[in-house]
């Protein structure tokens, strides 16, 4: 019997993500770090929490799969240990906390985007994109939210696709280097550059000097949108939720201009969540495409066959997909400049 079940979990989904979000900003799976069991009545004195919301906190969070029960305690689950304690390697707060202060109420007007085709997140009248804000609480929030997406991303895509005969990285758009960070701690032979946009290089190199890895990776400042070329000097450029934010116009300016910075033989990496061939999911790049009507003037999610059909027109060959399972990007495709 079919059952309205499924369409109550997705009405609902909201309960789950502002419970995380609570919990996130209280900084409960910090408080817990290092597999500490605390009672609730340690959780009501510690957050300052009334007996009900702090009972109710924990069965949700527990209901989750972020707290676990031990004894009369709660801790930590591995997955809230992992990536819900600040510090850690893989530390997903960031997203989290984006999503609570940057798009949740906006999304509020789903409907209004989806009639007028604008972004609710920034005024086209005023700005340029979505990326060029001195806005200080933007700039601290969703460039610390990409490296906390991408650093497990990057890990993934350094076991699906093999680093291994590449000497240079370019990454275009690399935001605060996380995929640098990862690829070059992976592989021991990589150098690399972070090529973005001015204002974001302070946060790369801050990101770079903190993972001891200066003397291998370098930042360069730019704009691939108007620049009439990138830097050269790299055997392989990787794109990573790039292509996503931008129209189909511009991400073939986007990869004319990365073909021509590669050598002979160089490779192109677009990592992204890729939509099915038949637009029908999955979820995850889906849902990130009407992420970018509430976020972006021109962007979309698109398919690996799109991604192909461009990287061959602007005269790249041997295009391929691998596939991994990361927050920020479901495949790759990569292809060579013959
Ligand atoms: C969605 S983020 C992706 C960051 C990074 N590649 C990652 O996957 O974590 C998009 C990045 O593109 C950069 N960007 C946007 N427009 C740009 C432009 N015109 N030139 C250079 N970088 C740009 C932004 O500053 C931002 O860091």
């Amino acid at each position: 019997m079919i059952t309205p079940t499924p369409l109550m979990e997705i009405t609902t989904g909201y309960w789950a993500f502002k419970t995380l979000a609570a919990a996130v900003e209280l900084d409960l799976f910090g408080r817990l770090s290092g597999g500490r069991v605390v009672t609730q009545q340690e959780v009501q004195q510690e957050l300052d929490l009334p007996e009900r919301p702090a009972d109710l906190l924990l069965a949700a969070c527990a209901s989750l799969g972020l707290l676990e029960r031990s004894g009369t305690g709660y801790r930590n689950t591995e997955l809230a240990e992992q990536f819900l304690v600040p510090g850690r390697p893989h530390y997903f707060g960031g997203q989290v906390r984006y999503c609570d202060e940057r798009t949740y109420l906006p999304y509020h007007r789903l409907g209004e985007a989806l009639r007028a085709d604008r972004p609710l997140t920034w005024d086209p009248q005023t700005q340029e994109s979505l990326f060029t804000t001195a806005d200080p609480g933007m700039l601290a929030m969703f460039w610390e939210a990409m490296y906390s997406t991408s650093s497990f991303t990057a890990r993934s895509l350094g076991e699906a696709y093999d680093f291994g005969a590449h000497r240079r990285l370019l990454d275009v758009g690399g935001g605060a280097g996380a995929f640098p960070v990862e690829l070059c701690r992976r592989y021991p032979q990589l150098r690399a550059t972070v090529f973005d946009l001015p204002h974001v290089r302070a946060k790369a190199e801050e990101k770079i000097t903190a993972a001891g890895l200066a003397d291998r990776i370098g930042t360069a400042s730019g704009n691939f949108l108007t620049d009439p070329a990138l830097p050269t000097g790299h055997d392989v450029i990787l794109l990573s939720m790039i292509l996503h934010d931008w129209n189909e116009t511009q991400n073939r300016a986007i990869l004319a201009r990365c073909h021509a910075a590669l050598p002979p033989g160089g490779a192109i990496v677009v990592c992204e969540l890729l939509l099915d061939d038949d637009r029908t999911g999955p979820r995850s790049a889906a849902l990130m495409g009407m992420t970018m009507l509430v976020e972006t003037e021109g962007g979309r999610n698109y398919s690996g066959a799109e991604y192909a059909d461009w990287l061959v027109d602007a005269g790249f060959t041997d295009v391929r997909v691998v596939a991994f399972d990361a927050p920020g990007a479901n495949g790759a495709v990569i292809a060579r400049r013959p």
